[in-house]
């Protein structure tokens, strides 16, 4: 088992990365058997998809990699990089571009949702970002890649591509790359904004309100908790009740993939209630969940040398486990080197 994830530095980790994502690489990490391997990495290169301030993508990319150590990723058993100290991604992304189609790119939502009506004005970069996030994968010779919901698209992808250069440019006992898996945890694979049940959580919403973020402190987790929009009915006592209640529904998700739980669960312990003592008990349980990260977060980025260290040892490791992969795949394209 290889297992390979991302994550974009743009803005802070919040719950939804850390409840759809993070958490789930921790436990794969922490389920690894000797010979397998997790390799984790900082998205500095599709960040740069969108506008973006050069000085604000650096201290970003250094505070998410304290926040994915301090989340539990060990970099002494994983091995964390950003994908800018790792040249062969954007270089394999170039070999894919040959295979990748523009129809399948124009069919991917999210170049949709973030071009909207202005397609002509956004970066080929944006446009790309899916074949860039394959290479990412497909370097590796991956199996697995933990993600929510919202990435499944860009996997299945990523395999279509991988098929296509096997099927053209490789022969079928030699295929030049692993066709990976996209992993989904079954609870809170998809957290939704704390100010509308209908939008996923996100960095790139403009108010801070619709995220808690793992660096927030008690008081504002509570704050955040308690202005989370409701609705005036109380729990009901099971997961169905919550259809058409949104808002409802997602503080309630929150809570059962925090305690490990199912929905039904929980609302077997608050059904009944009103949000009047369901949000308190979500704030202290979210409070309690991130003491210690935010106290390790904060840790690491007052050690800044210690923290380039990290980030160069898994470049270099990272390097030397890619090598064969794009190596194989120059050769298949026929090109001299
Ligand atoms: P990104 O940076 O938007 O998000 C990182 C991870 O967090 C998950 N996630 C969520 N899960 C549940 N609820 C939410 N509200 C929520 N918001 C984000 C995402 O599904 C993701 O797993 N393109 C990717 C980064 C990437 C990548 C890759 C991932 C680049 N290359 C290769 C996997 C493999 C992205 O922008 O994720």
């Amino acid at each position: 088992m290889r297992v390979v994830s991302g994550i974009q530095p743009t803005g802070n980790l919040h719950l939804g990365n850390y409840l759809g994502a993070i958490r789930n690489w921790v436990r794969m990490q922490d389920e690894m058997k000797d010979g397998e391997q997790c390799l984790f990495f900082l998205a500095d290169l599709h960040a740069i998809s969108m506008p973006h301030t050069p000085a604000e993508l650096h201290k970003a990319t250094l505070e998410m990699a304290a926040a994915v150590v301090a989340c539990g990723i060990d970099p002494q058993r994983s091995v964390l990089f950003n994908q800018a100290q790792v040249p062969a991604h954007a270089e394999l992304q170039w070999l894919l571009n040959g295979t990748a189609r523009m129809g399948w790119l124009n069919r991917m939502t999210q170049w949709k949702d973030k071009a909207g009506k202005n397609r002509e004005g956004q970066s080929v970069a944006l446009f790309g970002y899916p074949v860039l996030q394959a290479a990412d994968v497909l370097l590796y010779q991956t199996t697995h890649v933990p993600v929510g919901e919202d990435q499944k698209q860009h996997l299945e992808l990523a395999r279509d591509i991988a098929q296509k250069f096997n099927n053209d440019f490789a022969s079928e006992d030699a295929p030049v790359f692993t066709l990976p898996e996209a992993i989904t945890p079954p609870q809170a694979a998809r957290i939704m904004s704390l100010r509308d049940g209908s939008k996923k959580m996100s960095k790139s919403d403009p108010s801070e309100m619709s995220r808690i973020e793992l660096a927030d402190d008690a008081d504002t987790v509570m704050k955040k908790v308690k202005k989370a929009k409701t609705d005036p009915e109380p729990l009901p006592s099971e997961a169905k009740g919550l259809v058409g209640r949104p808002e409802a529904l997602n503080l309630v998700t929150i809570y059962a993939a925090v305690t490990d739980n199912t929905v039904d669960a929980v609302l077997g312990e608050f059904g009944g209630e009103g949000f009047g003592k369901f949000k308190p008990a979500l704030g202290e349980l979210l409070v309690e969940t991130l003491r210690p990260i935010s106290t390790r977060f904060n840790e690491l980025l007052g050690d800044r040398e210690a923290l380039d260290a990290i980030l160069a040892r898994g470049a270099s490791h990272a390097r030397e486990l890619g090598r064969p992969t794009l190596d194989a795949a120059y050769t298949a394209l026929g090109l001299v080197r």
